[in-house]
């Protein structure tokens, strides 16, 4: 027996495809099909087909009316680290007060400061504070996400962490991709023998996460202080002996080569490009990888935003993900996110949606089956309030237009309006 829902009266359905596996690059990602007095027809998990209005299907079981509201494909938060034992608003006000980044991190601080909290902290608490923020993005629209580890920098917590994914990936509506992170920082008590713990994410880590089959994706933290282009190098290809594509954080703090080395490794994806200049575009135009930039990193880091506009106009296409995490973005919304990526980076609010949206779904690869609305694509939509158009869903920032959020055919999140 299928289960039918009619999303009917639709004012406007942005992001309609009749090309599934469509990556918007440069001026492509201005582009969002729309249609106007439109019904949505969902059969189980999954998009049955959408039309004019003229055209409706006669009946269903459940009927949505959605006169004056617009529907959108769910996001697809390609980079986030959620699951932290606690947060880091005292490096917060140290970093107003003065301190960088870099410098907290050198205190052991940072990166190092969560590690140590992680490993005070039990899996099942870890599960209840990450399914939390999960269920919280889940209501601001997400409903593909990526997840980290990397706050572990032990074989024992590392894997407590990619279990902690793999719970959610069971248990929550949304979808999820699991990343393994060992190379986030090197601990304290390697600080003198880095090649050490190389070798212990090497020889150890690697082997029992993909063993185990708890990540779909290898990341390193490769930048200035952190770890550099060779080492990374080395625990890519490491990863990709044992099947763990890569996907990597590059260039945030320096140009420091993440993403050549991102891109001679096959990387799905380099995130972060706060400091790159012509020579990484021109490698990026020449690769497959997805540059994935991050503005509420830029923004609550108050450092430079990833020239976002020179790469579309250069022929590249983005992802734009939130990088949600304790130290650098302690924020997984995508509203709010989208009024950066347009205020701070010039992008327009039509690149913005591709970005968040379809090109965010092409950097989880999940592209065929997420983020645009086709049919036979999973249900992941957002209704939103009777607002006029995506222009003012951006322009107007801060104020919550989401009525209701559909995941696999099913309304998840539902607000008084
Ligand atoms: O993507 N840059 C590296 N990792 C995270 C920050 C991690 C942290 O500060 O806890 C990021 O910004
Ligand atoms: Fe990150």
């Amino acid at each position: 027996m299928t289960n039918s829902t009619l999303i009917i009266n639709i004012k406007t359905v942005y992001g309609l495809h009749s090309k599934p596996f469509l990556f918007k690059k440069g001026t492509a990602m201005s582009v969002v099909d729309t249609l106007n007095n439109a019904y949505i027809l969902v059969e189980d998990n999954v998009i049955h087909s959408f039309g004019p209005m003229s055209e409706v299907p006669e009946r269903s079981d459940t009927v949505i009316d959605a006169s004056g509201c617009l529907v959108l494909p769910a996001w697809c938060d390609s980079h986030s680290h959620i699951v932290y034992a606690a947060s880091r608003e005292n490096e917060y006000v140290q970093r107003l007060k003065g301190m960088t980044y870099e410098q907290i991190s050198k205190s052991g601080g940072g990166i190092l400061n969560s590690a140590e909290k992680l490993h005070h902290t039990a899996e099942e608490q870890l599960i209840i504070s990450a399914a939390s923020r999960l269920d919280e993005v889940i209501s601001t629209g997400t409903g593909a996400i990526e997840i980290k580890s990397g706050y572990g920098l032990s074989t024992e917590d590392e894997i407590k962490m990619l279990r902690v994914v793999r719970h959610l990936k069971s248990e929550s509506p949304a979808t999820i991709k699991a990343s393994f992170l060992g190379a986030h920082a090197v601990p304290l008590r390697y600080k003198n023998n880095r090649k050490e713990y190389i070798k212990l994410i090497i020889n150890n880590m690697i082997p029992k996460v993909a063993g185990e089959g708890l990540a779909d994706y290898c990341d390193v933290f490769c930048d200035k202080g952190f770890f550099t282009p060779d080492e990374t190098d080395t625990i890519l290809k490491a990863a990709a002996r044992y099947g763990l594509k890569a996907k990597i954080h590059a260039n945030e703090l320096a140009n420091s080569g993440g993403v050549q080395v991102g891109v001679e490794n096959n990387a799905i994806s380099v995130d972060h490009l706060e400091c790159i200049g012509d020579e990484e575009i021109e490698v990026l135009k020449n690769s497959n990888t997805i540059p994935t930039v991050l503005p509420s990193c830029s923004f609550f880091l108050n450092i430079p935003y990833a020239p976002a506009r020179r790469m579309i106009d250069s022929g590249l296409g983005v992802a734009i993900a939130t990088d949600f995490n304790p130290g650098s973005s302690p924020s997984g919304n995508i509203p709010l996110l989208m009024a950066m990526a347009c205020n701070n980076m010039r992008l327009t609010p039509n690149e913005t949606f591709n970005g968040v949206t379809i090109n965010g779904a092409c950097a989880l690869e999940l592209s065929e089956s997420h983020g645009s609305i086709s049919q036979g694509k999973i249900a992941n939509l957002i209704i939103t309030k009777k607002i006029p158009s995506l222009d003012y869903f951006i322009y107007s920032f801060g104020s919550d237009h989401i009525q209701s959020v559909m995941l696999n055919g099913k309304i998840i999140s539902k607000k008084d309006f």
